[in-house]
């Protein structure tokens, strides 16, 4: 898919399936995937950086790496960049500043995390012709407040207070929610209730879609094991490996061979 109109089209009709990406060789592998669609996640500072938080992403860092995804997919596929740590929380004119740094680096959607206190801003980048994308349930930028990163809405107090918020996403204008680390079935009570698509990570198998960091999913990132993550390739192995054979051949000298040189 290549705007949020197909992605707003797909709810109901086929789960859609979205990677991050942070580099342009990122981005060229998800544009010859069948992957739906990309995010620029604010999880650059913990993946790429080593960061134990997402704090550390600003506007200018996510731009940056938007414009080296949106490079590399050139076009082909749906487009979403995180708004980073507490931009969405300093009023309308900073949010316009962020999404127009957002937008111009290439996003073609902006997710935010929460709602409560900032209706105004996202409704406001809704009217300005910007999509957001909600996100809720574990919002990692609010990890302090949450104590830790934990399963949200496990009580039916909890879980009734998330479909309050996922429904005022949905009346602020959002095109779609980002629903993390949540039980299955509060997950599939708030999908349905939902005219947007939902995207789960750590969510069930009954939203209408699903959200994998890149470097999770194939397996390059094995310092992290949450239960919701599947390696479906062995990357640390293959790259591990490949290391080792260069070093080997620099080593022994069988590299580089005549054919290899001038
Ligand atoms: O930053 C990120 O990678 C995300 C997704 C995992 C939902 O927000
Ligand atoms: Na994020």
């Amino acid at each position: 898919m290549k705007s949020v109109l197909e992605f707003k089209a797909r709810k109901g009709k086929g789960r859609i399936s979205m990677s991050t990406a942070y580099a342009h060789w990122e981005a060229r592998l998800l544009a010859d995937s069948p992957v739906d669609c990309v995010l620029v996640g604010d999880s650059v500072a913990t993946v790429v950086d080593g960061e134990a938080t997402t704090f550390a992403a600003t506007p200018e860092i996510m731009a940056r790496h938007t414009a080296a995804v949106a490079r590399g997919l050139a076009g082909s596929k749906f487009l979403i960049t995180d708004f980073p740590f507490l931009a969405a929380r300093k009023g309308i004119a900073a949010a316009v500043e962020c999404a127009s740094l957002l937008m111009r680096a290439g996003a073609h959607a902006v997710k935010i995390e929460g709602i409560d206190g900032h209706e105004d801003v996202i409704r406001h980048l809704v009217q300005s012709g910007v999509p957001v994308i909600g996100h809720l349930g574990l919002t990692p930028q609010s990890v302090h407040a949450l104590g830790g990163y934990k399963v949200q809405g496990k009580t039916d107090a909890t879980a009734a207070d998330l479909l309050r918020q996922a429904q005022a996403v949905e009346a602020a204008g959002a095109s779609g929610l980002v629903l993390e680390c949540v039980p299955t079935d509060v997950a599939r009570e708030i999908t349905e209730a939902l005219t947007i698509p939902v995207i789960g990570i750590g969510a069930g198998p009954h939203t209408d879609g699903q959200v994998l960091v890149f470097h999770d999913m194939l397996g390059l990132n094995t310092g992290f094991n949450a239960k919701f993550v599947r390696h479906f390739a062995d990357g640390n192995k293959v790259m591990g490996h490949g290391l080792a054979s260069y070093a080997k051949a620099v080593a022994d000298g069988s590299f580089p061979s005549k054919k290899e040189s001038y």
